[in-house]
């Protein structure tokens, strides 16, 4: 394998013996080459039957995916990645708590390693999580096809549960990848459907072995859609992505009083959805106040008994605070906090919170960053540094070894949408800037 840097090219270009055609296109500068000058290029079109092939377990109306962790469709996803890793040769190692890694066992030390996620919320798109992981078995066949070795084994991890839409906390898999939460905790924890993890891991046949705590990888890259309007409003193609902003995940579950509809004066009430209602717009008004990257959802609300007659006995819901300053974060908290106990005084509800998940926000390695960022515009694109709003597993990676992540444009700024949408052309490159960074990873020495 030969490695081109601006030097190298002039030279060549000097030297009208070896000249290339290739060397002539100004975006392959600075770039992984194979031993016949040929840039190294992946099939975009293998990536994107996967990424279809993928897509036809458990689509949903509007051609996205309805694949929660650990579900039947799951599993189903899950089998033909494996599939396709063995037909790659990799060796795959199944986890205790169900995370996939696919490895070729080429050169030596810790691996560089990539991946995502392959479960959806319940109307995901087609690319969330998808793309990180099939673009990374992308790179490794283009290096197989095309004859050339990496000095450090190539791996591919799908985490386990990286939504946290079944069950909490997000990036679940990854978490327990690096020891941030214990297996026994992890595999204790219920879906939002009742079953335990660890149940549904076994009856799914995902229960794996490979224990946790995982030797740290030599560095992690992930590509991902952005799910954002950003790169595309600044009509900027890539990001080079800096960190992740803090998130706070929190349950309320409110407790009133049962009554009847018609008879009951409102005076006398002790309804639990008002309390909800006000709640809800509290963090909306909270996160227009401070502004900034100040963010807050409501997306879940569930109330019983849940009829039109009846002043509900119960209600819960779920916030989602986030923010690039924990500063900030701990600060919107705190208010939230003391209006639930406010507004629950008032209406004669009482209130309970459950975390379900706390992340302080993450900074990405400089170096990884960097790296990124060189490869993008060496290969002609535009890319600007922004930190992502999203989680991802490359958040929890980030804690055992160099890591950035590197974001394509999303469509109108649509994810966790049927619609989600990023042009086969974005991903193609988007797996190229992947391929190339993988490698420099694989030659960087971190220590
Ligand atoms: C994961 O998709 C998240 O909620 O950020
Ligand atoms: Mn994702
Ligand atoms: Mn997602």
């Amino acid at each position: 394998m030969n490695r081109l840097t601006s030097e190298d090219i002039s030279s060549v270009i000097r030297d009208s013996t070896i000249i290339s055609p290739f060397l002539l296109i100004p975006d392959t500068s600075c770039c992984f080459y194979t031993d016949t000058m040929s840039p190294l290029r992946i099939d975009g079109q293998r990536l994107m039957s996967r990424i279809m092939d993928l897509a036809e377990i458990s689509p949903i109306e509007g051609g996205g995916n309805c694949r929660l962790a650990l579900t039947d469709e799951d599993k189903a996803g899950r089998d033909l990645v494996v599939t396709w890793m063995k037909d790659l040769g990799l060796s795959v190692s199944i986890d205790v708590v169900g995370n996939i890694i696919g490895t070729w066992n080429v050169g030596h030390g810790a691996p560089v390693m990539t991946g995502s996620h392959i479960d959806t919320v319940r109307t995901g798109g087609k690319y969330d999580g998808n793309l990180g992981v099939l673009a990374g078995l992308e790179v490794i066949e283009t290096l197989q096809q095309a004859g050339v070795t990496p000095q450090r084994p190539f791996a591919v991890g799908v985490f386990t549960d990286e939504e946290g839409a079944r069950f909490a906390p997000d990036m679940l898999g990854s978490l327990v990848f690096v020891g941030g939460l214990s297996v026994e905790e992890a595999l204790d924890i219920n879906a939002i459907d009742g079953p335990r993890l660890g149940d549904e891991l076994t009856r799914i046949g995902y229960a794996g072995n490979t224990p946790c705590p995982q030797t740290p990888p030599h560095a992690f890259v992930e590509l991902h859609i952005e799910q954002g309007p950003i790169l595309e409003a600044n009509n900027v193609r890539f990001g080079a992505v800096t960190g992740v902003q803090g998130i706070s995940w929190q349950e309320l579950t409110i407790v009133g009083q049962s009554n009847h509809a018609g008879t009951t004066p409102m005076r006398l009430r002790k309804d639990p959805v008002v309390v909800v209602a006000e709640v809800a717009k509290f963090l909306h008004d909270l996160a227009l106040r401070f502004g900034g990257n100040q963010i807050c959802t409501v997306g879940k609300i569930d109330v019983h008994p849940n009829l039109i007659n009846v002043v509900a006995a119960r209600a819960t819901m779920t916030l989602d605070v986030r923010n690039t300053d924990e500063m900030v974060l701990r600060q919107a908290e705190q208010e939230i906090a003391s209006f639930i106990a406010e507004v629950a005084l008032r209406e004669g509800v009482t209130t309970t919170v459950r975390t379900l998940a706390r992340f302080e926000p993450v900074q990405f390695d400089q170096r990884v960053i960097d790296i990124v960022h060189r490869h993008t515009t060496d290969l002609g694109h535009t890319v600007q540094y922004m930190p992502s709003g999203a989680g991802h597993d490359a958040q929890m990676l980030a804690r055992v070894c160099p890591t950035a992540m590197i974001f394509t444009q999303s469509k109108d700024g649509l994810s966790h949408n049927a619609a989600e949408y990023t042009s086969p052309e974005d991903l193609e490159a988007g797996s190229n800037i992947l391929l190339q960074t993988m490698l420099t990873l694989a030659e960087t020495d971190f220590s």
